[in-house]
């Protein structure tokens, strides 16, 4: 730790609010750490090296979040190359300061495998410094992710002195810091940042990255509305429970996306041409491979949710569909149900709820509409425009509004669709400016281009009755990954709501495969 940094931490621990701070070198110092210890639920103990507090940026804007802690564990894994874990905490679009690893997430769990584990703080929605007596907002998009970026640059500028590889970062977070580490995975060395990372004074190095981690990623922002009211708006008369004006605009919005859907070019694993014709039953295989993977591991289904199920009731060697065939309702296949005997799935009435063998029952199909009614009976859904909100139907700002919003504080619109309905003009357009800005903030521009080095790994996790987006988003994203060729790990994890980095054994074992490759 440099002395301004110290000076910066004594006066930020006494309380005082440092707004700025120029920092000379961004040299990682292998020697200034204090020695930890985490236990982990299992009691097991793991020590490690913290090094912490450092910025990794030489022109800092706001020293509360420019900084980053690294940890290395004592027993590195006895790999040839130890991979990084860079876990951002950001949440709701806002500020996040660096943290320390935690027993009950993967950053606890990176160290117990031996990895080097970086926590980087970051701007956001909410982190203001007071300049000339003046509050300033600091962190309006795309600021958050060019202070990550300057924390992947700031690891492999320091490649050298820092234990693992920073050519095998892995980046984590989740919700926002899905979507942020979505950014990282598909943006890296994207020219658009350059001259805002020059300015800030991030490290002249590479920032694209090997692997994104993603749950639940709130991304795909400027479309995200349409894709909540196409998915969504069967309940709107329903369980929603829409009035009027609501319903107006839910269905103005769902008119837009599919040419949207239309215009992503995607296609299902066997090449055939996904639309918004065929995208609801694409979809649906991903929500059947969910449940089905359920009913595998012991889950009871209830059978009032929309699930069809095959039941044999002669056991598991009885005369039920083969084992092989469970395999052929992957989402590759289009979602089809298993066929080949002509027995159809039994109905089931009410109160009739069926135990399942795990050898011998098989989800046949979806009522999807039924579905995403229990999806939003299980958390009210959002109203519209799910994200683009304010000055639609109501004034409040959405996170994801004020983080489009200016240095001032003040949110901002960032769809020409809420635009116009908050100006009441049907002709006004977002500036070029936030044009620009919105899309700096989605990786959707990126994936398949040639305007950026995307990573080559991917593991996207988004919960089966998680609602805070439409399924369209991670579907999207985990498709165009596949399509442009990168090893994707994609799933709807059963009965999950909004939340990460959860059933770990499985993310840490797709990460030893990973770098097995
Ligand atoms: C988060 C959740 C949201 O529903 C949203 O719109 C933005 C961010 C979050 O948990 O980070």
């Amino acid at each position: 730790m440099n002395y301004k940094i110290m000076a910066a931490s004594l006066l930020l621990s006494a309380g005082c609010s440092v707004a700025s701070a120029k920092t000379n070198s961004l040299r990682f110092n292998p020697d200034s750490f204090t020695r930890q210890t985490l236990t982990m639920p299992d009691g097991t103990q793991i020590n490690y090296k913290a090094y912490e507090g450092m910025y990794y940026v030489t022109n800092v804007e706001d020293s509360t979040y420019q900084t980053l802690n690294i940890y290395v564990p004592e027993k590195l894994a006895d790999i040839p190359k130890v991979p990084i874990l860079l876990r951002t905490y950001v949440g709701g679009y806002a500020a996040s300061t660096a943290k320390s690893p935690s027993p009950s997430d993967a950053t606890g769990r990176a160290l117990e495998e031996g990895y080097v584990v970086c926590i980087p703080g970051s701007r956001g929605s909410n982190s203001t410094i007071v300049r000339n007596g003046k509050t300033i907002y600091t962190g309006m998009a795309p600021n958050g992710l060019l202070d990550l970026k300057a924390a992947v640059r700031y690891l492999r500028y320091n490649d050298d002195l820092i234990p693992g590889e920073s050519e095998l970062i892995f980046t984590d977070g989740t919700s926002a810091g899905g979507a942020m580490s979505s950014l990282l995975g598909a943006t890296g060395n994207g020219r658009e940042y350059d001259k805002y990372l020059k300015k800030m004074g991030a490290a002249d190095v590479r920032d694209d990255v090997f692997a994104a981690i993603c749950y639940c990623p709130i991304t795909d922002l400027n479309h995200a509305d349409m894709e909540y009211e196409w998915l969504y708006g069967c309940t709107n008369t329903g369980v929603r429970a829409l009035n009027a004006a609501q319903i107006k605009i839910s269905e103005e919005l769902a008119a837009e996306c599919p040419s949207y859907i239309n215009s992503l070019g995607l296609k299902d694993k066997n090449g055939i041409p996904l639309t918004a014709e065929n995208y609801k039953e694409y979809l649906k295989g991903f929500l059947i491979e969910s449940a089905h993977r359920a009913l595998q591991e012991g889950c009871e289904i209830s059978d009032t949710i929309g699930f069809a199920f095959y039941q044999d009731k002669s056991g598991p060697m009885g005369g039920g569909p083969a084992n092989g065939r469970r395999g052929a309702m992957r989402p590759g296949n289009g979602g089809r149900p298993p066929v080949g005997d002509g027995r159809q799935a039994p109905s089931f009435g009410p109160g009739n709820t069926p135990r399942f063998n795990k050898t011998s029952d098989f989800v046949t199909g979806l009522d999807l509409d039924r579905y995403l009614a229990y999806v939003a009976s299980v958390t009210p859904l959002k109203t519209p425009p799910a994200f683009d909100q304010m000055g639609v139907l109501i004034d409040t700002p959405s996170p994801e509004n004020n983080v489009f919003g200016n240095e001032k504080g003040e949110a901002a619109n960032f769809t020409d669709f809420s635009l116009r309905h908050r100006l009441n003009n049907g002709k006004a357009k977002l500036d070029r400016e936030m044009v620009s800005r919105v899309d700096m903030m989605n990786p959707m521009n990126y994936i398949g281009t040639d305007k950026s080095t995307v990573a080559s790994n991917w593991y996207i996790r988004h919960g089966a009755k998680d609602r805070d987006t439409s399924f369209l988003v991670p579907v999207n994203l985990a498709t165009k990954l596949m399509n442009s060729g990168k090893n994707v790990d994609f799933a709807l994890p059963w009965n999950r709501p909004h939340s990460g980095d959860y059933n770990l054994d499985d993310l840490f074992n797709w990460i030893a495969e990973t770098l097995n490759k």
